[in-house]
């Protein structure tokens, strides 16, 4: 339950308060006078206090929060996850956040409940024994109320648990979400939050053409699966059309170019990006920007069965051009060229494609940032500016031209590998070809999907990255 007390934060009801305590600036109320010392407001510095003169709850968590002067809504965010995180695993689950008088913008309402939403989940859902506690209530206090703060709280409320149900679907294994699962887990989205669902099957697929996708899914026993949801606000401006293309690799084997056995069982999280897209139309259905938008998830699972493709194999694009497959495990650029052509022909005219792409892009920018390529500045802009505001971080990265030298096939158009050096960049420049003259970005989520570690704020395990920047993207995107 989430919700905003206006109130002054000692009058709140909860088992806990949590109240942000910032290094540069004493704190003095809520029990925190006199412990100058032992409470630093270093970040994520967890001091809890109980019975505090003067304050309604039970117990007052005083939550470090840093610099005053670098306290932005990501800070807020993380804050707020971490604090419900930690008293999580005190069995305190009423909860509510003090809103700081000089961080009351709405968009730190909106941060804290993200944070507290995320913060909340956990990777349990197979345990048959006791399970981690989650949050019975959750409040926002502040001293002012109004319609701008109320809407923040509750588009907070709607991205987050968009943002957990993306990471609910990368967490399942691959014997339990299949390509078929993802399309049943997408028509329930569908019919739930009221967006249009088609999926397209092997055949029809066949018959448009898409033997990039097709050869990919050859080597596995389960059928793929091209998803679309599509969101049309009435009255939608002609003009722009985005598509939200996600790689939805159930589980990536490597195929005939199997991949080694260490780590090999992390591959379910292949489908992150096409997750993402998911969890980013559950948002949009609700919040209603006012451009059309739809998602692409073509669906597959990269097996080397008997009839698996082999390297060496040459397939023939929806697009018309050929590709001679080098790499089986180089699949998502595969499936993906096939469904931006498909999304091209569907009309959008904007792409944005999310993938854990490459093992290079986390090479290059580790587990902090995603990499993003664009074709055209005007989006690569909007995207950037998107995830600036979401708080996710991306790093643009190059797509000279002659890149595609790399790429180079005797027998064929075009090779799915570039060789050894630049791999981030080459599947990206591999993309653009299918792409072509649509204004397109790509953001390569390989390190950003997965966290191997627990953070304070967050479980270890799959990100949810980038649904808050999709989402904003369309909320912001005028004109
Ligand atoms: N799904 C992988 C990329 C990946 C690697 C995601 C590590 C997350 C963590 C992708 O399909 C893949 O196998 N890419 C190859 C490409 C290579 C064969 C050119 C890679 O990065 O090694
Ligand atoms: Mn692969
Ligand atoms: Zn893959």
């Amino acid at each position: 339950m989430i919700l905003l007390e206006v109130q002054p934060a000692e009058r709140v009801d909860a088992e806990a308060l949590i109240v942000p305590v910032f290094e540069d600036r004493p704190e003095t109320r809520f029990g925190a006078g006199g412990l100058a010392g032992e409470v630093t407001g270093k970040a994520l510095e967890m001091t809890l206090l109980h019975h505090v003169t003067g304050v309604s709850a039970a117990r007052v968590l005083l939550a470090g929060a840093g610099k005053a002067e670098k306290f932005t809504a990501s800070e807020q965010r993380n804050l707020a996850g971490a604090a419900v995180r930690y008293l999580k695993l005190k069995s305190v689950t009423r909860m509510a956040l003090a809103l700081d008088p000089a961080f009351a913008a709405p968009e730190f309402a909106q941060a804290a409940i993200e944070g507290a939403i995320l913060g909340d989940f956990d990777t349990d859902t197979y345990k048959t024994g006791e399970k981690k506690k989650t949050a019975e209530s959750f409040a926002v206090a502040a001293e002012a109320g109004g319609e701008p703060l109320e809407r923040a709280i509750e588009r907070g409320r709607i991205i987050a648990e968009a943002q957990n149900a993306a990471r609910a679907l990368v967490n399942e294994p691959g014997n339990r979400l299949t390509p078929s699962g993802v399309a049943a887990a997408a028509r329930q989205v569908a019919a739930e939050y009221g967006l249009e669902c088609r999926v397209l099957e092997r055949e029809e697929m066949a018959a448009l053409g898409m033997r990039a996708l097709l050869g990919v899914a050859q080597g596995s026993a389960e059928p793929p699966a091209l998803v679309t949801l599509r969101y049309q606000p009435p009255g939608a401006p002609a003009e722009a059309h985005l598509g939200l293309v996600g790689k939805g690799v159930t589980f990536d084997s490597g195929g005939i170019s199997i991949k080694p056995s260490d780590g090999m069982e992390k591959m379910k999280y292949d489908m992150a990006g096409g997750a993402s897209a998911i969890g980013a139309m559950r948002a949009i259905a609700q919040l209603k920007p006012a451009i059309s938008v739809t998602a692409f998830i073509p669906c597959v699972e990269n097996m080397p069965g008997g009839r698996a493709q082999r390297p060496g194999d040459i397939v023939t694009a929806m697009s018309g051009k050929t590709i001679e497959v080098i790499n089986t495990d180089a699949e998502g650029r595969l499936i993906l060229a096939d469904a931006l052509t498909y999304a091209r022909s569907l009309g959008c005219t904007h792409l944005v494609d999310v993938a854990t792409l490459t093992g290079a892009i986390v090479v290059a920018l580790g587990h902090l940032r995603a990499g993003l390529f664009a074709s055209d500045d005007g989006l690569r802009d909007r995207v950037l500016r998107a995830s600036q505001s979401a708080g996710e971080r991306l790093w643009p990265m190059p797509l000279d031209e002659d890149y595609k030298d790399y790429l180079k096939s005797a027998p064929a158009d075009l090779s799915n590998v570039g060789g050894r050096w630049g791999g981030a960049v080459t599947a990206a420049i591999f993309l653009k070809e299918f792409a072509a003259d649509t204004p397109w970005a790509h953001l390569d989520i390989a390190g950003t999907a997965w966290v191997d570690e627990e953070k304070p704020h967050l479980a270890k395990g799959p990100t949810g990255f980038p649904v808050r920047t999709l989402v904003r993207l369309a909320l912001d995107w005028e004109g």
